[in-house]
Formats: structure tokens, sequence, C-alpha cells
């Protein structure tokens, strides 16, 4: 939900700003904006406009931005239209202070009222204005630093911001609270930013603000301090993701890309947790003691994460005989649970910076539960927040859709239940064996699968025109069919429903007949002649079966000519192939049908407000 990027230094800031733009357009698309200080006419000057990033870069070639200081902005629309006026960054009265904002201003109206009733003067329909309104109203008595001390403490809601000053023009401050913002530093030359992709051309080293911090970042130097006033001194971590990881390197969309990088991910995940038949999680910081006392467990994630949290129940309860629950995390924190110091929850994210799950481990703390989280992003919020931290090391995953987030984060769910069920001496040696040595087979496995396209690509197109889908599994397969049926929906924009193929009778059946296409996952299983029976009842109502099945299953060529095969597998890993060829058909279908597969409308990679 917006990105955000700041730049002191030296160097042109525009080129620095842009950059970063790119790299944070993950997280809101629908307009942009840049502002930066001109030396010699001792001025702020402004560069907005609605639609992507692209439409800023034409409008900074024709109208260039100059000067070695600037604030950056792409923009998600929450309060206000997605126009030029409401885009980002935004002024004061006196065109003399500017702003850029990510989150959301609950108390935004009464303090819009206060601020026209002392005849300030607004422009747009955002929540944002009124903040560099309130700083305009401090700065006329105080520094910049303590206007916006000032001005976010009369904030509501969740916020991370950056501003720059003419009366300033040596300082660029950020603030943060529930909404991520990362310093960046330099040589002679510091940034703010939202996410880690948009400053990996320029620094490794970053500081990561917590909750109630401003920071004033000057050429040279930083100083960190909360909301007090008090002097925060913290360290900076060195991040180990490659430029090269953020970029496209020849793919045609990032989503491709990162679809082909799962086997080479599972791979590093196996080589750096698993040590014979040893598991490792260094960050894990639970102690043996404590898992030892858990009576049960919760998973709580949004989208993507929540169905490998729904593959995780399946594992857990399988192997570690602990009850476990799966929810959404919106849900989980406004309801009433049993959670007690005895529970683990367990907290799923690719970004670490989704609102709802942060908020639903804050109220799982205060019961005094034990709080995991499986995350890609280090030092992210959730990570800081939690007890304990298992990286899934996916690297950056820009592509709006998540893909190989959610294979490595069902990897370490396999591997966090082969230590959980050992630890309580529920798994045997041999047991653990088997299973590490079928997970170091995925690998090659997904490999096979995506290098044999052909047929996901005839499938895809013969069926882009099909006005809805129906995802099917049973079992571990059913969180499968729905993390299928989500990529298509958000990708191609094709109304696209999983169901656990049992439920059918019970309503789903309705919808079948010959103009809807059923995806099938009726792979070697228990449950397979429970499918077979299922594909059958499709097949008698002229549904269009694709079904996925294991190579050598002929018997499944009764039923349709449309069948996607992947490698043998055990079913209890299962998951970890059946996710490819879902992605490559949901992929493949978008691209047939010319939808903008990175960036889908409406969507944002990081839901950082509720
Ligand atoms: C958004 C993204 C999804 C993602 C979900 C959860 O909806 O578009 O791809 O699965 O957020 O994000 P998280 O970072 O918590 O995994």
């Amino acid at each position: 939900m917006c990105g955000i990027i700041g730049y002191i230094g030296q160097k042109p800031a525009q080129k620095i700003l842009l950059d970063g733009l790119r790299r944070l357009e993950y997280r809101g698309y629908d307009s942009s904006g840049m502002a930066t200080y001109l030396e010699h006419k001792k001025a702020i000057s402004i560069r907005k406009i609605s639609g992507k990033v692209k439409s800023l870069e034409s409008l900074l070639e024709k109208k260039p931005l100059f000067g070695s200081l600037g604030i950056a902005h792409t923009r998600w629309a929450t309060h206000g239209e997605p126009n030029r006026i409401n885009a980002h960054p935004h002024l004061d009265c006196k065109e003399e202070i500017v702003l850029v904002h990510n989150g959301i201003i609950e108390n935004y109206k009464e303090l819009k009222d206060e601020l026209i009733k002392e005849a300030h003067q607004f422009r747009s329909q955002t929540d944002t204005e009124v903040i560099v309104h309130l700083i305009e109203k401090f700065h006329k008595d105080s520094s910049l630093e303590e206007a916006t001390r000032r001005a976010v403490k009369r904030l509501k809601g969740s916020f991370a911001i950056a501003v720059i000053s003419e009366k300033e023009p040596d300082k660029l401050i950020g603030a943060r609270f529930q909404s991520p913002l990362i310093v960046g530093l330099g040589e002679r030359e510091n940034f703010l930013a939202s996410d880690i992709p948009a400053l990996l051309d320029y620094t490794k080293e970053v500081i990561f603000l917590e909750e109630n911090e401003i920071v004033v970042l000057k050429k040279d130097k930083i100083k960190i301090t909360d909301f007090e006033g008090k002097i925060i001194e913290r360290q900076p971590i060195r991040i180990n993701w490659t430029t090269e990881e953020a970029k496209k390197l020849g793919f045609k969309h990032f989503m491709l890309k990162e679809i082909y990088e799962q086997p080479k991910i599972l791979e590093g995940i196996l080589n750096r947790r698993v040590k014979e038949l040893d598991i490792f999680f260094e960050e894990l910081r639970i102690k043996e003691q404590d898992f030892l006392k858990i009576k049960s467990i919760y998973i709580v994630a949004c989208g993507t994460a929540y169905h490998a949290g729904l593959v995780g129940k399946y594992i857990l309860e399988a192997l570690c005989n602990l009850p476990t629950s799966v929810e959404v995390s919106s849900e989980f924190r406004y309801r009433r649970h049993l959670i007690d110091k005895e529970t683990l929850v367990v907290a799923i994210s690719q970004s670490g910076e989704t609102a709802d799950t942060i908020a639903s481990i804050r109220e799982a703390k205060a019961k005094g539960a034990k709080i995991l989280s499986v995350c890609n992003v280090l030092g992210s919020s959730l990570t800081r927040e939690s007890d304990g931290v298992i990286y899934t090391h996916a690297g950056p995953e820009i592509s709006v859709a998540s893909t190989k987030a959610y294979t490595a984060q069902l990897a370490i769910l396999y591997l966090f239940s082969f230590y959980l069920a050992s630890l309580r001496g529920l798994i045997s040696k041999e047991e653990i064996k088997f299973y590490l040595e079928a997970l170091k087979g995925v690998p090659e496995k997904q490999n096979q699968i995506l290098s044999n396209l052909n047929t996901v690509i005839k499938i895809a197109k013969r069926h882009s025109h099909f006005g809805s889908f129906l995802y099917l599994g049973r079992n571990i397969n059913y969180p499968s069919a729905l993390e299928g049926a989500l990529k298509l929906k958000e990708i191609s924009y094709i109304p696209a429903e999983g169901y656990p193929a049992g439920e059918m009778k019970h309503g789903p059946i309705a919808l079948i007949d010959e103009y809807r296409a059923v995806v099938c996952i009726c792979v070697e299983s228990k449950v397979y002649e429970k499918m077979i029976s299922n594909i059958q009842e499709i097949k008698s109502r002229q549904g269009k079966i694709i079904a996925i099945a294991t190579q050598g299953d002929e018997r499944i060529e009764e039923f349709t000519k449309e069948i996607i095969y992947i490698p043998k597998i055990d079913e209890f890993l299962s998951p970890l192939l059946v996710a490819l060829p879902l992605q490559l058909l949901a992929y493949h279908i978008a691209v047939k049908r010319g939808c903008d597969v990175d960036q889908p409308r409406n969507l944002a990679k990081s839901v950082t407000v509720e």
C-alpha cells in the first residue's frame, strides 16, 4: 500500500528516486509523484501524475527535477480517487513543505476541520494532506524535526512519512507508526524507503525504524529519536539480497521469473536448514522447553500465506499431534479465541508488514502465547515483534501474486513439523530420513514441471475465454485448489473458486455446464478414487475438466484430454509440486488475456493497512 522513497546526498536525486519507485511499484500503482529541492532556486519543485510510474518517468523526461534532496511516492488509493491532485507529494499552504505518506490517518476528518478553521487551504481529498498542514502549523515556531514530532503525535491510524522543507534544506525527515520505513546508509548519502528492494542498487546497510520513531537524515549522519525526543541508538543490519534478484533477468514478467526460481529456493532452504537428519533454525529463539509445553497451534496469515497455513494444518496435525487452527488474520484479530501460554501462534507472511497479521500477533502476545513467524523479509515488523522467526530466504518477491514465497513457506512448514514432531518424540529417525530424502528430490521434480511447458500453454490458450473456473482438491490438496483459484482471479480477473471436491454436491455442482472450466487436482493419493468420482460427475454434466494428475496415470484420460502431469510424489509432499502447474496455468491464461500480470488492477503486494 503505497511506496515511499527519500534521498539526501550529492547525486542527482531524480534517478535514485525513480529507480526506487520502480522497485516499490508493487506496493501500489495508480498514481505517482516526486518532489526535489533545487539549491540554486532555494525552492521545492513537484511533478505528479495519475497512472503508473512509467507516466511519471515520461513526465520527468520532459520536465526533469534537479537537486540532491527529494522524496517520491507510488500510490494505492484509499481516500480520494487516483487522480493528479490526490497523488503525493502533498504541500502545505505556502508550498514550502512537501510530504509523502503510506498508511491511513483515521482521525483526518476532525484534524481537517480544525485546520480549515485555522485558515489552512486543502487541495486534495486525501487523508494525507492533514499531516503536511499540521507540520506547517507547528513549523512556524519550531524546527522541522520538532514540528514533525508534534504533528505525528496528533495522528491516529498508521503512517510512514517522508518530509522535506525549504526552510531546512539540509535534512530529510521520516517517521513511522504501523507502516514500514527503512533507512539506508550510504557514503555521504542516506535514503528512506518503504522496502528493501528500492535501496539495493545503492546500499545494503539498513536500519528498520520501529513504531513511534522519527529519523532525521542528513548527508553524512542520521539521528533516530522516539516521539518524545529520546535518542535511540541502533546498529544497521546488512541485507544479503542481491540487486540481480530484484530484476527480471530476461523473463517477460517477475511472476514467471519467480515461478522458475522455486527449485533453487527449495534447494537453498534444504541446504541451509538440514544437516544429515537434523534441522536447524538459527533465529528460532523459542526454547525447546517452551515448544514442549505447547498444547495447540494457531496459524494466522492472509492471502497466499493463509493457503500455506492451511497446508500447514494438515502437516502439523499429522506429525505433531497438536490441534491446529488456521485463520485469516483479519478475522482472528477481532474474535474471542482460546489462546493462552500453552498456545503457539505461527504467523506466516512474505512481507512481514501485513497490518492484520501484525495486529493478530499483538492480540495473541497479550494473551501470553508464544509467537513464531515464518517470513521472507529480514528485520520486517512481524519478525521484530515475534518471539522467534524462521526466514524463508526466498529472495525479493516483486510480482504482486505470490508464487515462490508460497512454496518456500510450505517447505518451512514441513521442516518445522519434522523438528517439532522429533522434539516431542513423535517421529522416528527413519521417518525423518524418508521425508527428508523425498524433500531433496522435489527441486528436480519441480524442474521437470517447469521444463515441460507446452501442455500448460496449450491448455491455457484453449481455456482463456472461459468466464469462470472452479478448482477442486481434496485433503492436503484442498488448499492447493484454493491457491490455484486465487492465482487465477488475482492476475486474469476471471472469477475462480476453490472448493473441497467432497463439498461439490453441496452447491458448486449447480454451476457445472459446458461453460464451466473445472480444474481437478487428482494426483496419486488415498483420495484418488474419490476425486475420480467427482470428475465423473462433472463430466456427465458437460463441465470442461482440466486435470492435474500423476505421470503414468492413464485412467484419467478416460475423462479428459486436458491433463497436466506432475512427477510421482508422496501425497504428503505433493502441494510442493501441485502449486507449479496451477501458477503456470494462471500465468499463461492472464498473458493470453493481455492482463498486467505483475501489477494486477486494484491489488498491492504489501497490505499495510486494514
Ligand atoms: C497481498 C498480496 C498477496 C499476499 C498477501 C499476504 O494480498 O497481494 O500476494 O499473499 O498480501 O501478504 P504477506 O506479505 O503477509 O504474505
